[in-house]
């Protein structure tokens, strides 16, 4: 059984983004499973093409580059799910009670605190390496997020009322995150991390619209399945989300927009 992580730690004060710096280790053949952590980012990126914030000592921002080698692209969507659960059972063990948003934002009272991004290679089918980048805001005041982040976006300073130490988060989150990993790596069995996930889940039951091919579809959530896709029911059909662009309509009144990646995807 092996067990995780065997991280290399790489610490920096800038960078661009430790996504970006991660992906030039992975595709220089690196070997070792990195944690990048970066006190700040000048260029730091969010799904979708968009910037994430960073302001030093605020935020935490870290990329840890994965060697999941015997998974497929088809189980990236789980590891998403493990790092979302990673991130809200680290808040949990410093008193918060934040939500899931599938399939890997954390919220707190209804606002963004934490998001992912992931990258990939894949080879024959089988993940080569996966880069996993963590955001997370821990002591953002309100006036340094932008204006338009204000109203949907929050930290565990302003909802906590304290200062927390951005490595202290980090180790809480290693710790439960290196103990799913390691669950995910040696057995294929995820139905206790899917319950614990769908505890937290703020989707499930919720109307949410998303996009396909263009057309905008509303649906209620449903499910969240072992492959980490999302089921909704809408006319009364079910479909399968597997990835794309996501909205939810918070107490029918506005629509906070929520950007999951970069291909929308149905089945049914
Ligand atoms: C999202 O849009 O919700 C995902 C945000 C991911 C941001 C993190 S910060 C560390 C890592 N480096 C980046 O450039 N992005 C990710």
């Amino acid at each position: 059984m092996k067990s995780y992580p065997n991280f290399q730690i790489l610490y920096y004060s800038t960078v661009d983004s430790t996504n970006q710096l991660a992906r030039q280790f992975a595709e220089q053949g690196e070997t070792k499973e990195l944690l990048v952590v970066a006190d700040q980012q000048t260029a730091g990126r969010g799904r979708g093409g968009k910037r994430w914030l960073s302001v030093p000592r605020e935020c935490l921002t870290f990329s840890l580059l994965l060697r999941p080698v015997n998974k497929n692209a088809e189980h990236c969507p789980q590891l998403a799910l493990i790092l979302g659960l990673s991130l809200a059972q680290a808040m949990e063990k410093l008193g918060f009670h934040p939500q899931l948003k599938w399939p890997n934002d954390v919220y707190l009272n209804e606002k963004k605190i934490a998001g992912i991004l992931l990258e990939n290679a894949v080879r024959s089918d089988r993940l080569q390496w996966v880069i996993a980048g963590v955001g997370v805001n821990i002591n953002v005041k309100k006036d340094n997020f932008p204006q338009k982040l204000r109203e949907i976006a929050t930290s565990l300073f302003i909802e906590g009322k304290k200062e927390i130490a951005t490595d202290l988060f980090l180790q809480e989150f290693l710790t439960i995150f290196s103990s799913w990993y390691c669950n995910w790596i040696n057995n294929n069995k995820i139905q206790h991390l899917l319950e614990e996930y769908t505890k937290r889940s703020m989707v499930l039951g919720r109307l949410v619209t998303y996009e396909k091919q263009g057309k905008r579809y509303q649906a209620r959530a449903e499910r969240i399945d072992e492959n980490g896709g999302l089921w909704v029911i809408r006319e009364e059909e079910r479909h399968r989300l597997s990835w794309g662009e996501v909205s939810i309509a918070s107490n029918n009144k506005t629509q906070t927009q929520l950007n999951f990646g970069s291909d929308g995807g149905e089945t049914r």
